[in-house]
């Protein structure tokens, strides 16, 4: 019997364990906190896919395309799309209640970029909530065994084989904690990504890049990591809390300091550009006054009357309305601070279209992947889809893989690797920097991840150059030649954050150009922010 390590609990994860054990795996499930505990549970929006009549595959793609400046695979594309209608036929058989209108059908649900509202979700706006505890709830009651508080050191490699994991469970203190190591056919990763890097971000302290890092120490190859995705509107006041892109998709508009809608300066889409664009123009808003936050004016939704509003926002968006009012503030009455904040990771470890890696025995879905699926922008609300597809698309073969003795992968080849570089301590040109002018060591600043997510958000955020990617660079690599102790997980996920820090930043200096979510202010081509035409990207988006 083929046996398989799934390592992490979201949409993904849970998909690919329930599928393998369907084809005959005996699956050992491993997540780093309680299984509940996934990035999954925070998806707000919901989930893509062609599920209407009047929409059609062709568009879900070429939105997809469009918003990912057209660097998406086009066949993971087509996977993406054609597939995910089945995918959520499975999560409602699985027992997800998708929020229908009065006649029984879906509500549809419109997000930035998509040509169709094509977005179902769940409990409002809980749509992450309700699929993992319907998940997690059809994993307890499978042949899966689950071991939760295991966190992921490394992957075990047999002669160029991975052949199974290296944990520490049960305790955050890794001397206290035990260490074990787990043997199987096949290790699938489904960690998630890396919102801890930045200091503002949408993630829960979990997202630390262990597995990305674990698959690079491996030796398995990583690309796209350039493309870090920030959504445009969190909250201001308190902790980063995620205003859903479905906000904005119910006609709430952007205002800056004067009341004036600033977006549409951006593109003719305004607030309902893809992503990156829309973030932005945020960031430079903000910018022109003083690093203020801009509004989000939800009082123009729905109705004219207050009350009436007050009563449609707390029944279509409770979480966020909740966390509204916990914050003194009144949405229905009056426009609420925003800001950018760091999201999703579009790069990650090269895949096939089954979540092969490059790595034999090696499989990562979900977030912690590369499909190919994004391009350089993802899509709002492809992201649950991609791992119900891909994780369920990874569970169906690795039976059938294991038996076959062959690693048949096509995942693409690896984004440039980081090159040595001297540490230096203050912003330096370009020049300086790509010359190496050596600094004291001693000068480099003291290693904290708070201290590593204000570099990278300063540096390596929205909007980057070759100066400030250069400087990241350098103090990056003063930090991984120190020698720390590993005393706890968090000193180990210290590390991987590190690792993985330096793979994007290394990234983002060999991408010169600005496309999606990299963008360069020291690429002055033209064509560095303009709109992305439909028409254009169809091109690439022909059907199979
Ligand atoms: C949102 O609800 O705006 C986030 C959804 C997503 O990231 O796809």
């Amino acid at each position: 019997m083929t046996s398989a390590i799934v390592v992490g609990s979201g949409i993904a994860g849970l998909l690919t364990a329930l599928h393998a054990v369907e084809h005959g795996c005996r699956v050992t499930l491993v997540t780093k906190d309680v299984l509940e505990h996934a990035n999954t549970r925070f998806a707000q929006g919901g989930i893509a896919g062609v599920m209407f009549d009047d929409d059609r595959a062709d568009d879900h793609v070429r939105d997809t395309l469009v918003a990912g400046s057209g660097l998406n695979d086009p066949d993971a594309v087509r996977v993406l799309v054609h597939e995910g209608p089945e995918r959520i036929r499975e999560l409602i058989a699985l027992g997800v209640a998708f929020d229908r209108d009065d006649a029984g059908g879906f509500v549809k649900g419109l997000e930035a970029a998509h040509s169709y509202p094509r977005i179902l979700h769940a409990g409002g706006d809980a749509t992450g909530t309700a699929i993992e505890k319907a998940l997690v709830a059809r994993l307890r009651a499978s042949d899966v065994a689950v071991v939760e508080h295991a966190f992921l050191v490394d992957l075990l490699l047999t002669d160029g084989r991975v052949t199974g994991v290296e944990l520490i469970v049960g305790e955050t203190d890794a001397a206290a904690g035990r260490r074990e190591s787990l043997e199987a056919d096949a290790v699938v990763l489904a960690t998630g990504g890396a919102g801890e890097l930045y200091a503002h971000s949408t993630n829960p302290e979990v997202a630390t890049g262990d597995g990305i890092a674990a698959a690079i120490r491996a030796g398995a190859a990583v690309a796209d990591l350039e493309f870090f995705q920030f959504h445009p509107t969190v909250l201001a006041v308190g902790d980063s809390f995620l205003v859903s892109e479905a906000v904005r998709g119910e006609g709430a508009a952007l205002i800056d300091e004067h009341g004036r809608r600033f977006a549409f300066d951006a593109h003719p889409d305004g607030e309902l550009a893809p992503r990156d664009v829309v973030a932005r123009a945020i960031a430079r808003q903000m910018e022109a006054q003083g690093g203020r936050p801009v509004q989000l004016d939800a009082t123009r939704i729905h109705s004219e009357d207050a009350e009436e509003r007050a009563a449609f926002l707390a029944r279509r968006f409770p979480t966020i309305d909740r966390a509204v009012r916990e914050r003194g503030l009144d949405w229905a009455r009056e426009p609420i601070p925003v800001t950018p904040a760091a999201h999703y990771l579009m790069g990650g470890v090269s895949t096939d279209l089954f979540g092969r890696t490059t790595l034999p025995g090696l499989y990562a879905v979900g977030e912690v992947a590369r499909t190919g699926v994004h391009g350089a922008n993802r899509l709002a609300s492809n992201s649950l889809l991609e791992g119900a597809v891909f994780g369920a698309r990874a569970g169906d073969v690795i039976a059938e893989d294991a038996a076959s003795g062959s690693w048949p992968t096509s995942a693409s080849p690896a984004s440039p690797a980081p090159e040595q570089r001297s540490p230096v301590t203050k912003r330096g040109s370009a020049r300086q920097i790509a010359t190496g002018e050596r600094a004291n060591p001693g000068e480099v600043p003291a290693f904290s991840r708070a201290a590593l997510q204000d570099l990278l958000w300063d540096d390596a955020a929205l909007v980057r150059d070759d100066a400030g990617l250069g400087h990241a660079a350098s103090v990056i690599a003063g930090w991984r030649a120190q020698e720390r102790t590993r005393d706890s997980e968090h000193d180990f996920e210290d590390e991987n954050l590190l690792l993985v820090a330096e793979h994007l930043v290394a990234a983002a200096l060999a991408r010169r150009e600005s496309v999606g979510a990299h963008f360069r202010s020291d690429d002055t081509a033209e064509s560095a922010e303009t709109p992305r035409s439909r028409d254009a990207i169809a091109l690439h988006a022909a059907p199979a």
